[in-house]
């Protein structure tokens, strides 16, 4: 297996599990942790047994952000060459979905990383933010388009330009979060969440993702039309004969990925 500097990786039946790990930063995403992520990524996504994958961070934070003291000297030219942001496209090319545990702070770049996952499952003490303008920058991880398109205009122009935090239970209200949960129980939920879609068909949970996605990126009748191809498309799969047979026999489905 791969071993990393600033993430711990490990498979648990069908899930792939990320865990950050840069306790004395707060889980601070620097460079080399977001290329790291993005190769684990990757690696599941290659990796036939892998359904789902969790990304978690330690109690105290998810992530408290991009890493400060990696960006404070940084000038224009360095932060375009860079290109940072962009960096993040080997996590978002994954199609298997990804399901964030996010405990303590989610902070700038750690709750875009929630952002970019598909269900954000928080414990009680979860606390999210876009706290950039404070620091004389604005979110650069896709903070303003995907937390706007989560929350809506008002509660993003709150969060963005004042910098507050907002606890878990405002989180979920606003559809930021799918779940709260309490602190003991996040990765118990988390894995069990992802187990489960491990566990069915994998092209039916593709299309969905991918069908779900459109949404955000099109208009009304567009998306439909796409979602009603991807629908028509699983009756050519086995699973779909399968998970319909199993319904009128009342059994258990067992889906193969055919
Ligand atoms: N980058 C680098 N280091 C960070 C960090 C970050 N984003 N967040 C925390 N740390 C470090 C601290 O510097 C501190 O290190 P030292 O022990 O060496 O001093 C360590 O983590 C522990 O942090 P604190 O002592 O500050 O812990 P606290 O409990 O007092 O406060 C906190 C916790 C409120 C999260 C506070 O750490 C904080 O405000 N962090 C910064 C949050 C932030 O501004 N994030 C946005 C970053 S910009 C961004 O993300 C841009 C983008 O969208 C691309």
């Amino acid at each position: 297996d791969a071993t990393y500097e600033t993430i711990l990786v490990e498979t648990r039946g069908g899930v792939g599990i990320v865990t950050l790990n840069r306790p004395k930063a707060l889980n601070a995403l620097n460079a080399t942790l977001i290329r790291e992520l993005g190769e684990a990524l990757e690696a599941f996504e290659g990796d036939d047994a892998v359904g789902a994958v969790v990304i978690t961070g330690s109690e105290k934070a998810f992530a408290a952000g991009a890493d400060i003291t990696e960006m404070a000297t940084k000038s224009f030219t360095d932060v375009y060459l860079a290109d940072l942001g962009g960096a993040w496209s080997r996590l978002l090319a994954c199609r298997k979905p990804r399901v964030a545990a996010v405990s303590g702070y989610a902070l700038g770049g750690g709750a875009e990383l929630a952002q970019m996952c598909d269900l954000v499952i928080a414990s009680e003490t979860a606390k999210f933010g876009q706290p950039e303008i404070t620091l004389g920058i604005i979110p650069g991880f896709g903070g303003t388009q995907r937390l706007t398109r989560a929350v809506g205009k008002a509660k993003a122009m709150d969060l963005i330009l004042t910098g507050r935090m907002m606890d878990a239970q405002e989180a979920e209200r606003s559809g930021l979060v799918s779940r709260v949960v309490p602190g003991e129980k996040l990765l118990e939920e988390a894995l069990a969440a992802a187990e489960k879609i491990a566990g069915f068909s994998r092209a039916a949970v593709l299309a969905a993702k991918e069908a779900v996605e459109v949404a955000h990126e099109t208009g009304l009748s567009e998306g439909v039309r796409f979602e009603k191809r991807a629908f028509q498309s699983l009756f050519a799969t086995e699973d779909q004969k399968e998970g319909m047979a199993a319904f009128v026999e009342k059994r258990k489905p067992a889906f193969r990925n055919r």
